[in-house]
Parts: C-alpha cells; structure tokens; sequence
C-alpha cells in the first residue's frame, strides 16, 4: 500500500505544506511572509499571527496541486523545532487538530534533520540520492554545521559555528551596505559583477572544525567605516566588489572546513543544504571541490534550500516507515540539536 505524507513547515516567516507518496514530491507549497521587511528581520509575533493566517489555505492548496483527498493521508509531519515558538505552535497545533479530525497518525519532525533529508526528496523514480554515509554542510540564517549523516536518525555534528551563522554573515554585512533584508540573496546578485579580489577581510584562526564569521563581520564594518570617512560615496560605487569580496570571503572560510571534514571521515559523498547553499558561489564551490577531489556532491534544487514542507514530508515520510509516531502531549521546541 502507498504511504502518502503531509508536511507542515512553519519554524520562522514561510508556511509551506507539502505532499509526498512513496517520496516522491507530489506538491510543495510556500507562503513568504513579506510583513517582516520593513523591520529588517523577522519579528516573530507577527510570523505567529501571519501563519495562522496562512495555514489553512496553503494546506489546501498542497493538497489539491497534489490531487489527494485528506482522508487517504497515511500521516501528518510537522515541524516541532527549532525555531520561533510562537510559529512553531501554529503548526503543532493545527497538525494536532487535523489528526485528530482524520484520525490519522503525526510524525514530529526536527526542522535540521528536514534540511539534511531534503536531498531524498524526488520528483521522478530514478532520481538519484546519497548513500549513507556522507557529509552535510548546513548553512542557513541560523546554522552552520558540518554533519555525518550516518542514516536517516543517526547524525554526528562534527564542527559548528562559535557565534554568527554563515547566512548571518551574509545578511549583517547587506545591512551595513544599506541593502534590504535577508541581504544573502542580494549579495549573491551583486557579486556575479564585482571583482572578488579587490578586498580583504580577516578571515577566522579556530581549531578543529568549527566555524566563525563574527570576525570577518568585524573586519568588514571596520573597512567599510574607515573609507566612508574620506569618500561617503564608498559603498555605493564599491558595491559589487565588497560584495563579491565578501562571498569569496565567506566560501572560502566553509570550504576549509569541509576539505578538513572530508579528509577526517574520508567521506565519498557530500551534500550542501540550507538557505546560503542557494548562494551561486558556493554551489559552484561545492561542484569544483567535489568533482576535484573526485567525491559525489549533491547540490539541492534552490526551491528545496530555504524553508520547506517537502524535507519535513521526507523526513516524516522516514520516520513513518520506521513507526516513530507523536503523541499529542508533544510540544514545539525553540532550540535543539541534532
Ligand atoms: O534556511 P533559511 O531559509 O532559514 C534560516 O535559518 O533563517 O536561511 C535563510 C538564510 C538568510 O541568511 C539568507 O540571507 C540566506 O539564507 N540566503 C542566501 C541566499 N539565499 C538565501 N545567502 C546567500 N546567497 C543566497 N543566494
């Protein structure tokens, strides 16, 4: 009998629901919350308040892109953490509720292990996906992990950030040059025309392998003060070599890493994941490594990089062959390791 599975994903500012049979991805839908930008970050209260307004519909319309009755859902997945509470809470609750209602089963889903899965996600039969085991690199607003994935409910952290994350890196440094926010996106667009020697910026000394980026946001701020001081135009006529600058800057800090962390496991396989591996200088990075030291990398669709239902589908769809089932005492959680 086929296993068909909704996931429900609403840890920060996107409410996505998504329908997976037998993993393959049936639909995956996203609601962006646009209300934070004028804020410059999100403001978690009202990511509560606009995924309530947004579940509903966004379920019902990842059901019917997916041509699936609720009633034949074999389980619900959600995401119970981490992540900010309060959104967190609109999508346990409504999981309960709807699982109640079909008397169907819940999978609760950690939101880092959906972006480790998320590279099982497959649209046809034949794709392809890793082998056990390999090595994640986890880069996202909040994260900066290197991780063996040993199986699907067996992962190792090897090497974490000490303060900012790599996508806090990117978005702190927008900021100071007046982009919008998440800057990561715009400092991805701006670098495709700048020239990425043209500036230097410290770069961490940090043993083993976790990582660092609150130096390099430091020595970057630092550069830009110290030449706005003689030219206040500095930043707008420099804004695609700082950017480009700074991305380089940044691949080249998670690169070190991961070279580290491949010759310590001696890992065959090597998947990127969360919102910065959209950043088309480090896909293009991660390719040129992989395919130089003549491993397998796995790159996801950019669709699949920032928050989803479809890697908390695949992750419950996991669980659920496994009979790890939820009760309803389970509550979200805002912090959480692997
Ligand atoms: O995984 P994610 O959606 O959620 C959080 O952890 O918040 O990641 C969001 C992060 C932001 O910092 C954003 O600037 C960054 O991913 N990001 C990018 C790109 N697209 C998203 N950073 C660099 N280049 C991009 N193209």
């Amino acid at each position: 009998m086929s296993v068909t599975i909704l996931g429900i994903e609403s840890s920060c500012d996107d409410t996505s629901a998504a329908v997976i049979r037998d993993g393959l991805l049936l639909s995956n839908v996203i609601a962006s919350q646009s209300v934070h930008e004028e804020y410059g970050g999100v403001v978690p209260e009202l990511a509560s308040r606009a995924h309530q307004q947004n579940i509903v519909p966004v379920v019902d319309a990842a059901l019917k892109r997916a041509g699936v009755d609720k009633h034949d859902l074999s389980a619900i997945a959600f995401t119970r953490g981490p992540g900010l509470l309060g959104s967190l809470l609109v999508g346990t609750s409504f999981a309960k509720g709807l699982s109640l209602g079909l008397r169907c089963p819940m999978v609760d889903v950690n939101h880092l292990h959906g972006h480790v899965l998320s590279h099982f996600i497959r649209r046809k039969e034949d794709d392809q996906v890793p082998e056990y085991p390999f090595l994640t690199l986890l880069i996202s607003g909040g994260n900066s992990q290197l991780i063996l994935v040993k199986n699907y409910n067996d992962m190792e952290i090897l090497g974490a950030t000490i303060d900012d994350a790599a996508g806090e890196a990117f978005d702190k440094c927008a900021k100071v040059m007046g982009l919008p926010y998440p800057g990561g996106p715009h400092i991805d667009r701006l670098a495709a025309e700048g020239d990425s020697s043209r500036f230097h910026f410290a770069k961490p000394h940090i043993a083993g392998l976790d990582y660092s980026f609150s130096g390099l946001k430091t020595s970057f701020l630092y550069t830009l003060r110290d030449a706005v001081k003689t030219d206040p135009d500095f930043i707008e006529k420099n804004r695609a070599d700082l950017a480009a600058s700074l991305q380089r800057t940044i691949i080249e800090i998670l690169l070190d890493k991961l070279d580290k962390a491949v010759k310590a496991t001696g890992v065959k396989t090597v998947a990127i994941g969360g919102g910065v591996s959209a950043n088309s200088g480090v896909r293009t990075a991660v390719a040129d490594y992989c395919r130089r030291r003549g491993i397998e990398a796995f790159i996801p669709e950019c669709s699949f990089t920032t928050d989803n239902a479809a890697m908390v589908a695949i992750a419950g769809y996991f669980k659920y062959l496994d009979k790890k089932f939820c009760g309803y005492d389970e509550v979200p959680y805002a912090r959480v390791t692997l």
